[in-house]
């Protein structure tokens, strides 16, 4: 799939662009703070509704625009996709409405999503554009806590499977109704007979997610442990990729919890099929959790505590790995991610890579380089594009940033 038209309206450093994008690589280039990151950031999400930068999405409006005495300002991300069946317009909207009842300038914030200008629930934007963004702040998602491991799966998965973002959806329901649920029982108050309920919804929706990421996690496995093998390291290093689901109560010591947790992820990879199996055990580890539950007011055993991880040659990479390792194993991650959303869905999604390929040895970058040059488009940014091979500046389109403006220029002869 290709995006063919980009507008942005009151987003980030961009006040109004109106860009065409081309099929196949574009080199976007630009010094520094002139809005490179924040296109691909725009791109982005519009495919998942998600920043991967922005804590809040008010800040995603522009600030000249939030200075304004405007009652009401939008910011407005609009995209022209065209796929090998069909075509459609994406258009997201942020709403701050500065509201005169709140003192201290407080606003209130909303978003809309639409396709084909027809309101849409933010979740049925999903689907209609899928990217692969790669960061050079992605090796956090092998050094960083497991709340970034669990956002990644959800995000790439529910590009393409609205089943599973819905289920994912009415599983944090549940979630935080149980928990406050546990919190009441904890104080003495609250009804045993609605937990049960309440644990009966999580066990069928929680096992359903267990499932789906077990034989998500076994693809991306297989696929980045050949890609890894065979393209970036020629034979040199295995890497492995583990799921630690959270389907019982972690033990004490942190190596048993992490060994018990590994066990239960093979466990779940060779039972995705039998979901009433994954009930049982699922709704056994809460059984006997239940106390511990209610003593901390909060569900400890589910797939919202789910980690995996990545072990090198045999060795935990986010311990043992060096940059480089991890920085490799991310790429064999992105590559598979890549090949994995064009099996799924027989589109090639749309890459993104920020200043990413400076990153790499000439083996690893021309591996990356390599599929950037396959895939219906890519967009990279770069500040100093003399870093890409002649022949690859020769492929590919060229646009100059320069503060919220975009230029398209003359590719090299
Ligand atoms: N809501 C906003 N409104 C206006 N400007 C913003 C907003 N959020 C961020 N910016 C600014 O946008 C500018 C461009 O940011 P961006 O991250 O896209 O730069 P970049 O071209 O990727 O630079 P670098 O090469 O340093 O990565 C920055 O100066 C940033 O402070
Ligand atoms: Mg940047």
């Amino acid at each position: 799939m290709v995006i063919t038209h980009l507008s942005l309206t009151n987003f980030r450093n961009y006040g109004r662009l109106e860009l065409a994008l081309p099929p196949g690589p574009t080199l976007l280039h630009g010094d520094n703070a002139q809005g490179k990151t924040n296109l691909l950031e725009a791109i982005y999400y519009l495919a998942t509704t998600r920043s991967p930068h922005a804590d809040t999405d008010s800040q995603l409006i522009n600030w000249d625009a939030q200075q304004t005495d405007d009652p009401v300002i939008v910011g407005r991300l609009v995209a022209q996709i065209e796929t090998e069946r069909d075509s459609r317009l994406l258009e997201m909207r942020l709403i701050q409405e500065k509201s005169r009842q709140l003192r201290n300038g407080r606003t209130s914030f909303r978003r809309e999503a639409l396709v084909d200008k027809r309101k849409v629930r933010l979740m049925d934007l999903l689907g209609n554009l899928r990217v692969v963004l790669f960061l050079p702040e992605d090796v956090q998602l092998i050094t960083g806590p497991p709340n970034n491991r669990r956002k990644y799966l959800n995000i790439t998965l529910c590009q393409i499977d609205p089943i599973y973002c819905r289920t994912l959806s009415a599983y944090n329901k549940v979630l935080e109704q149980r928990n406050a649920l546990l919190r009441q029982l904890a104080e003495g108050a609250g009804s045993r007979e609605m937990l049960v309920i309440f644990t009966e919804k999580l066990v069928s929706l929680g096992s359903q997610i267990f499932a789906r990421r077990a034989v998500f996690l076994a693809d991306l496995a297989r696929e980045a442990q050949r890609i890894h093998y065979e393209e970036l390291t020629m034979g040199g290093e295995t890497i492995r990729l583990q799921y630690a689901p959270r389907l019982e109560e972690a033990a004490a010591k942190q190596n048993r919890q992490t060994a018990d947790l590994t066990a239960a992820g093979e466990w779940l990879q060779s039972h995705h099929e039998n979901v009433a199996q994954i009930e049982t055990r699922f709704a056994a580890a809460l059984e006997q959790a239940t106390a511990t539950e209610i003593a901390r007011g909060m569900t400890i055993v589910g797939p919202h505590r789910d980690d995996w991880s990545f072990l090198l040659n045999g060795r935990y990479l986010s311990s043992f790995g060096s940059r480089g390792q991890q920085r490799s194993a991310i790429l064999a991650l992105k590559l598979a991610e890549i090949n994995w959303m064009k099996q799924q869905t027989g589109e090639t999604p749309v890459l993104l890579l920020d200043e990413v390929v400076a990153e790499f040895d000439e083996q690893r970058r021309s591996a990356l380089l390599n599929t950037v040059s396959q895939a219906e488009q890519a967009i990279l940014t770069a500040t100093d594009p003399g870093m890409f091979t002649g022949e690859f500046l020769r492929q590919s389109a060229h646009m100059l940033v320069r503060n919220g403006q975009i230029q398209m220029e003359q590719t090299p002869a």
